[in-house]
């Protein structure tokens, strides 16, 4: 048996017997190893942040860790097929986009990585993200889609649809979208999503979906109070991320597939669409040193904005920057 397996084998008995005591013995019965083995991967399990008691003659108990975002923590929620099947978790990392990209092919299709905190997270255009410890959901999802490469911006759509639509249903904010990556909620930043991608002209070598979401953050620092939020400011208390988590990559797989299967990105538009902070509203678009204002006037199948320029012209939007 694969030590890994072994591992997430024993993690999901006592999980699922929370609160009792499971002896050693029945541990090596049911899943067919030595005591000694039992033992020794329970001393593995604590040091990757498990807290497991353990008395003699009773055995081995799981103490419940509301805060973390363990394997074992989530494995057990998660209603995906391929999305999060395989996560690899962090107590600290530089960045999870970061940490996917060195990995690359070596990871498989729909491997998540999460970190506790990010101390390099990284934004779009350069810029830094905050990911302090146990605050936020800091997760790269890696994905090997046999899409062409131009169609890749897609999948920071279909994320942020899955994000909005889920912090809506579990927390039950009017979240919006501010297209193309952030999610905000009284106009100011909850999530942003990097799309990443290593690419020839015609194929897609892997893509990665870096999203951050400020879930139990309390204090920003003053550069970004006025533009960021989190969840738990917004309704005054904390949200239990794991059900945020394993219910965003369940609704993620869900338009990814649809996706993939169907070559469109139907639902996602509907859904950002609906949830759209910028439909119908004049914006700025910004891209590079060029600023142009517009109306925008509707999010189109391909995920583009079509904007009524200043001129009387309209234009389709693919990418850029956008301020309300
Ligand atoms: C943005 O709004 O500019 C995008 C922010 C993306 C942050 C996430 S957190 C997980 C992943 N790892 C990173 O370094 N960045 C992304």
């Amino acid at each position: 048996m694969m030590v890994i397996i072994l591992r997430n084998d024993i993690i999901e008995i006592l999980n699922n017997r929370k609160g009792e005591f499971i002896s050693g013995e029945e541990l090596s019965y049911l899943l067919k190893v030595s005591r000694t083995a039992i033992w020794k991967h329970i001393n593995i399990l604590r040091k990757e942040g498990y807290e497991i008691e353990s008395v003699h003659k009773k055995g081995y108990r799981i103490v419940e860790n509301y805060n973390s975002l363990l394997p074992g923590e989530l494995i057990g929620r998660l209603q995906t097929q391929t999305i999060g099947r395989n996560i690899i978790y962090f107590e600290s990392i530089d960045s999870t986009n970061d940490y996917c990209k060195q990995k690359g092919n070596d990871l498989s299709h729909g491997t998540v990585v999460i970190s506790e905190e990010q101390l390099l997270g990284r934004g779009r255009l350069g810029r830094a993200w905050a990911s302090p410890k146990g605050e936020g959901i800091w997760m790269s999802i890696f994905l090997k889609p046999h899409i062409p490469p131009l169609e890749g911006t897609k999948l920071t759509q279909i994320a942020a649809a899955a994000v909005c639509s889920t912090i809506r249903n579990v927390v039950g904010i009017d979240t919006l979208i501010k297209w193309p990556n952030d999610i905000v909620f009284n106009g100011k930043k909850l999530c942003g999503i990097l799309t990443e991608m290593s690419a020839e002209l015609n194929e897609i070598h892997y893509l990665i979906v870096g999203v951050g979401i400020n879930v139990n953050t309390l204090y920003f620092s003053e550069e970004i109070s006025d533009v960021a939020t989190s969840i738990a400011v917004e309704i005054g208390k904390t949200v239990d991320r794991k059900t945020l988590v394993t219910n965003i990559l369940k609704v993620f797989e869900e338009l990814y597939e649809d996706f993939i299967i169907k070559g469109s990105i139907k639902k996602t538009i509907a859904i950002c669409k609906e949830f759209s902070a910028i439909l119908n509203k004049k914006v700025n678009i910004i891209r590079g040193n060029s600023i142009k204002e517009g109306l925008v006037i509707d999010i189109t199948e391909e995920g583009n904005l079509l904007m009524l320029m200043e001129n009387g012209e309209k234009e389709v939007i693919q990418s850029g920057e956008v301020s309300v």
